[in-house]
């Protein structure tokens, strides 16, 4: 199969709207990363966008909504989640409610719940309303990648096996959008995104984070979204990140980097002179633009086939918390504080 990848545009978003329709897998910006998307609704798309990704098929989907409206007959929408979005959506939270008959057993993996978004990116809104339908879509990445951030990245692992990619340039969070589990009784974080737990529950009095978010599963402990049993954002090289002030890291890293070890150092841009002339790229300075930097760059890494990526992260807290829980799971939980 030959991959299309064009610009943005009337033209090509008609196209892109028209293919949806037809069953057929496309690939799209979002303000978060770019999404891998189908007819919701519709088994064999669905299937299709398993088969492109090499998705396990017991990892459930996100769908995806031009408007509220849309998720009528498809979920039970309560008064917290109509609080939270009034207060969020459009934008990067994902939240996960009880679905009905309609929804079709692959697109949520078998489960009672559907995880339900509203993006705000103009290009992803542009085609969900062109299209008119719920679209399912995971991160265009092949299973175990980085998320993409460009269409370049998308390309890269989507190439043949997709027809169309709609290309909206880089995504600004560049990180995954927060999962919201609202089938409880208090509202709890599957997922960190930028949406943070504070954020909601200063909008709805309460939110708790599940533990897993930061450590690995225990044997035995069933994963609260099965996302989080596979392994996620894994660099072809090993990682360990490091954690405190800008002298005590760079102190650490330049301790165990070997000039023979083809190491790389990601760190903050403030602290990139104190690594002297080893090989460094950054992170940015804040958690927003570590998040926004960290799958490019690790997509970089592998390019460049490096062995040992030696990263300076952040605290994992408040805003921190979703590049950090990336970060923890492509460093497969190697995580030093200083
Ligand atoms: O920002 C995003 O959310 C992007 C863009 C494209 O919208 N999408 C995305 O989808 O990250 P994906 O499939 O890569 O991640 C969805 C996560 C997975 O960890 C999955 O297990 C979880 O959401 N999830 C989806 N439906 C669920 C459900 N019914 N119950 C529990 N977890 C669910
Ligand atoms: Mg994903």
């Amino acid at each position: 199969m030959d991959t299309i990848c064009l610009p943005a545009g009337e033209e090509s978003l008609k196209q892109a709207a028209a293919l949806l329709r037809a069953g057929q897998v496309v690939a799209f910006p979002t303000e978060t990363v770019y999404g891998l998307g189908a007819d919701a609704l519709n088994d064999e798309a669905v299937r299709a966008i398993f088969a492109a990704k090499e998705r396990p098929a017991d990892n459930p989907l996100i769908v995806h909504v031009a408007e509220r409206s849309q998720l009528e007959g498809l979920c039970r929408v309560t008064p917290t989640a109509e609080t939270l979005m009034d207060a969020f959506w459009p934008g990067p939270l994902t939240l996960l409610l009880m679905k009905t008959d309609r929804v079709p057993g692959v697109t949520t993996a078998g489960l009672p719940s559907v995880a339900v978004r509203c993006p705000s990116h103009p290009v992803a809104h542009a085609l969900l309303k062109e299209c008119g339908i719920p679209i399912a879509a995971p991160s265009a990445n092949r299973s175990g990648r980085p998320s993409p951030t460009t269409a370049q990245d998308v390309y890269e692992d989507m190439q043949g096996r997709i027809p169309f990619i709609l290309d909206g340039g880089a995504c600004d969070v560049g990180v995954e959008s927060t999962v919201l589990d609202l089938t409880g009784e208090i509202p709890c974080v599957l997922r960190p995104g930028a949406i943070t737990a504070e954020d909601v529950a200063s909008v709805v009095g309460n939110c708790t984070v599940a533990p897993s978010v930061m450590r690995p599963l225990k044997e035995g402990e069933s994963a609260p979204s099965p996302g989080m049993k596979h392994r996620h954002y894994a660099p072809k090289a090993k990682m360990t990140v490091y954690i405190g002030t800008n002298e005590a890291v760079s102190a650490a890293i330049n301790e165990r980097y070997d000039w023979n070890d083809n190491a790389v150092i990601l760190a903050h841009s403030s602290a990139m002179p104190l690594f002297g002339n080893r090989r460094v790229f950054s992170l940015g300075d804040t958690p927003q633009e570590g998040a926004h930097l960290l799958f490019r760059r690790l997509r970089e890494m592998d390019a460049l086939n490096v062995s040992l990526i030696l990263a300076q992260g952040w605290k994992p807290e408040g805003e921190a918390l979703a590049v950090m829980n990336r970060m923890a799971r492509a460093a497969a939980f190697d995580l030093v504080e200083l």
